[in-house]
């Protein structure tokens, strides 16, 4: 297989041939943010909404960027030289290399690698039969809206989840719904469709954000209220949402029968505009 070509530090350069200092503040302190982002066909989707937040991120923690102008002309040299049609872009942005020491010197420069290659997303067949969700105590800090890379209470959870044979684990706070370990979670009651509200208990995710817009133009009705463990396991669908899932829905939580064990309508509604909203038409 042809070895992908990715950027680091404003070189263009083989994956193979790209060297991180052992002393990187991301690799020590998870002292970094990220973005993911989905490229359809070719072209980048939802780009400002990546954009804006991975700006939001690096200014919460204090990490300069360079400009969204070149991280895009960089993220489309890579889909050009790697010929990427359907696929993923990872970007991330650590503090920099330096003596590993709690204090940051002022004038470390910040790494900045980007990754893109080829990404299916989950098999075809998850989608149609509907996934598992299981639900774990939400241990996060506070300041969940930052992409920050320190995920490691995600990986645990998601461990969890893969041992139970399970798609995602959704982080219960308080008796609250939050998000799962890299989704955002929705559900359907009566034909209308709720999501947790904002909080610095979630990250704003893009897909999310284009769910609710995709349900308001069809008409259905979206609340953005806080979710009861009890309410979600109550729901007709559940779904978890992301940039690489996409919309996936959950027929099966903690062992409970969501619905009638099979994917929703609202759901089947809403995934057919979303997919129209990155095939043949602009993608944005
Ligand atoms: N995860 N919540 C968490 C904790 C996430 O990590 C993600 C995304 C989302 C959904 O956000 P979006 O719709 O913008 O992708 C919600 C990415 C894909 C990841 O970490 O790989």
């Amino acid at each position: 297989m042809k070895e992908i070509t990715l950027y680091l530090n404003g070189r263009f350069m083989p994956y193979s041939e790209a060297k991180i200092g052992v002393e990187d503040r991301g690799y020590q302190f998870a002292d970094g943010v990220y973005e993911v982002i989905r490229v359809y066909d070719g072209r980048l989707f939802k780009m400002k909404e990546h954009m804006d937040r991975l700006e939001t991120s690096a200014r919460e923690i204090d990490i300069p960027l360079i400009s969204r102008a070149e991280l895009t002309d960089v993220c489309t040299e890579l889909i050009r030289r790697n010929n990427l049609k359907k696929s993923s872009i990872y970007i991330q942005v650590s503090r920099g290399v330096c003596p590993r020491n709690h204090s940051v010197p002022c004038d470390i420069e910040p790494t900045l690698v980007i990754i893109g290659r080829d990404n299916d997303g989950p098999p075809a067949e998850y989608r149609k039969q509907g996934v598992k969700a299981i639900t774990v105590p939400d241990d996060r800090w506070s300041r969940c809206y930052i992409k920050s890379t320190g995920l490691l209470p995600n990986i645990l959870a998601r461990r969890k989840a893969e041992r139970a044979g399970a798609y995602e684990a959704v982080f219960i706070r308080d008796g609250f719904v939050t998000e799962c370990s890299s989704c955002n979670a929705f559900i359907v009651e009566s034909g209308a469709l709720v999501t947790p509200p904002l909080t610095n208990y979630i990250l704003a995710g893009v897909t999310r954000g284009a769910i609710i817009e995709i349900a308001e133009s069809l008409g259905i009705n979206v609340g953005e209220e806080p979710i009861s463990l009890e309410r979600m396991a109550r729901a007709d669908e559940i779904w978890v949402t992301g940039t690489i899932t996409e919309i996936m829905p959950v027929v099966n939580l903690d062992g409970t029968t969501i619905g009638d064990a099979r994917p929703g309508p609202v759901f089947s509604r809403v995934y057919a505009e979303y997919v129209a909203s990155y095939t043949g038409g602009e993608i944005s």
